[in-house]
């Protein structure tokens, strides 16, 4: 083989849906088309090679991806050289339906095969065929990838992939396969080299972290990984994600408390604020279970933030249960709370379920839900007027460069007027001005 690292003037575009993981996996497929001698496309009507990183967690994502799937044709027919890759959720619940469906797409890769697209697209090259590419399960970790990550200062970090939960309305545990973990030496690695190529901040990435190492008999848990990842010089901040509230545990809650690098954010997806819901989700807990687990966190850590996701609409949920979920928001007060319809997938025991709940009302509780949250975010975060606060800086606000963007531990966005002293990495004191429901406005002290 020629030297890799050479030029060929090919270039790439990679879209990305759904969620962090997905956000990395296109990392490691960029890793390895750099590696092919591939640069980043300006355009799409210049690339060589166009990959859609899919996500099907709902059926809205997977509208897009079909959306964006038919405008790709028209760059087919004007260039029929172009490789079309599907990767992804999608890629591997779907497989060669997709070619079916869309029979301009030229490779269709799957979640345990991210690893294989340099292979793949050599394989397309020389039989200007198809490639279809979805083992229905890893057979081992997938190895160590070349990966291309965007410059800044936070990086994402994968300690383990798949799930073993099946929560009744949740495809992911069919797309990505049972839990496994990477190894505490290889995370506190891959953070050393983020940290030595300039990262500050790493999110430690799983589905579900707080079973992280459970897959192997005798592992390091998720305490003692965040415990390990802490001492990495360099790194200033670590985040993680996704919680289970079912498997978060005393020594998680410790291990953030002691760890000084570990911010004090707590993602905690409850879904539901229903005891019958929660159970009909099997998701392992109760109300009361989870109200426990907030009360411990905010013992140990008393200025930490927590946020959450919730389902409305899921099947079997009278008016009397989702006035549970407003309730228990009102009670807790999370600071944030990311909130969806629920979404039918097929192959999941929800979506064969009685009283499924028509789109409209469940566009009404939506509605109803982020109202009280809204109102429970900006009240939170008006409490922070008058404080100082330790941000990351980010960098130039988006809108306007002359506001500085950064967050706080709690992963709350600060904007305040640019005064040349800050620069993206550091870790600044800015005291705060005003409080919207989504940002903090302040001044750099
Ligand atoms: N419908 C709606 N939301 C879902 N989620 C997972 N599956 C579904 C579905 N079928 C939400 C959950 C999860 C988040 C990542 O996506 O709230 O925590
Ligand atoms: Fe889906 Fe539940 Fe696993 Fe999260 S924990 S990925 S919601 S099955």
């Amino acid at each position: 083989m020629a030297l890799t690292e050479e030029r060929t003037g090919k270039t790439y575009l990679i879209l990305t849906y759904g969620c962090q993981m997905n956000e990395n996996d296109s990392e490691r497929l960029a890793g390895q088309l750099r590696d092919l001698g591939y640069a980043a496309a300006a355009r799409p009507e210049d690339a060589d090679v166009i990959l859609l990183n899919t996500c099907c967690v709902r059926e809205s994502a997977e509208k897009k991806v079909h959306g964006k799937i038919g405008e790709l044709k028209r760059l087919k027919a004007a260039n029929p050289n172009l490789i079309i890759g599907v990767a992804g959720c999608m890629a591997q619940k779907d497989k060669d339906k997709l070619f079916k469906r869309a029979p301009h797409i030229d490779l269709v890769l799957g979640t345990h095969n991210i690893h294989q697209l340099g292979e793949s697209i050599a394989e397309i090259g020389r039989a200007r065929g198809r490639v279809l590419a979805v083992w229905e399960q890893a057979e081992r970790l997938a190895p160590g990838v070349p990966t291309v990550r965007k410059a800044g200062i936070a990086a994402w970090l994968p300690i383990m992939y798949g799930c073993n939960n099946f929560c009744t309305y949740c495809i992911v545990p069919y797309v990505r396969g049972r839990e496994r973990s990477r190894p505490v030496d290889e995370v506190v690695a891959e953070a050393a080299e983020l940290a030595a190529q300039g990262f500050r901040e790493v999110t430690l990435l799983g589905q579900n972290v707080n079973s992280y190492g459970k897959d192997v008999p005798g592992h390091a848990d998720f305490a003692d990984l965040l415990a390990a990842v802490d001492k990495v010089a360099g790194i200033a901040r670590i985040r993680y994600m996704t919680s289970h509230p079912r498997d978060m545990n005393d020594k998680v809650i410790a291990a953030v408390k002691a760890g000084r690098h570990v911010c004090e954010h707590f993602h905690l997806p409850i879904q539901a604020g229903n005891d019958a819901v929660l159970a009909a989700m099997n998701r392992g807990y109760t109300t009361a279970d989870y109200r426990r687990l907030v009360a411990a966190i905010r013992a140990a850590v008393p200025a930490c933030s927590l946020t959450t996701d919730i389902i409305v609409g899921f099947p079997g949920e009278t008016e009397a249960m989702f006035a549970d979920t407003l309730a228990l928001m009102a009670e807790v007060r999370f600071d944030a709370a990311y909130t969806f319809l629920y979404s039918q997938r097929s192959g999941t025991p929800a979506a064969v379920m009685a009283d499924q709940i028509p789109p409209a009302v469940k566009k009404e509780r939506l509605k109803r839900l982020m109202d009280v949250q809204n109102d429970v975010s900006l009240a939170l975060n008006r409490e922070l007027v008058g404080a100082e606060v330790e941000v990351l800086v980010e960098g130039e606000s988006k809108n306007d460069a002359n506001k500085m963007m950064g967050r706080t531990r709690t992963n709350k966005i600060v904007i305040w007027d640019k005064t040349g002293r800050e620069a993206p990495g550091d870790l600044a004191t800015v005291a705060v001005t005003a409080a919207q429901t989504w940002v903090l406005k302040g001044r750099l002290i």
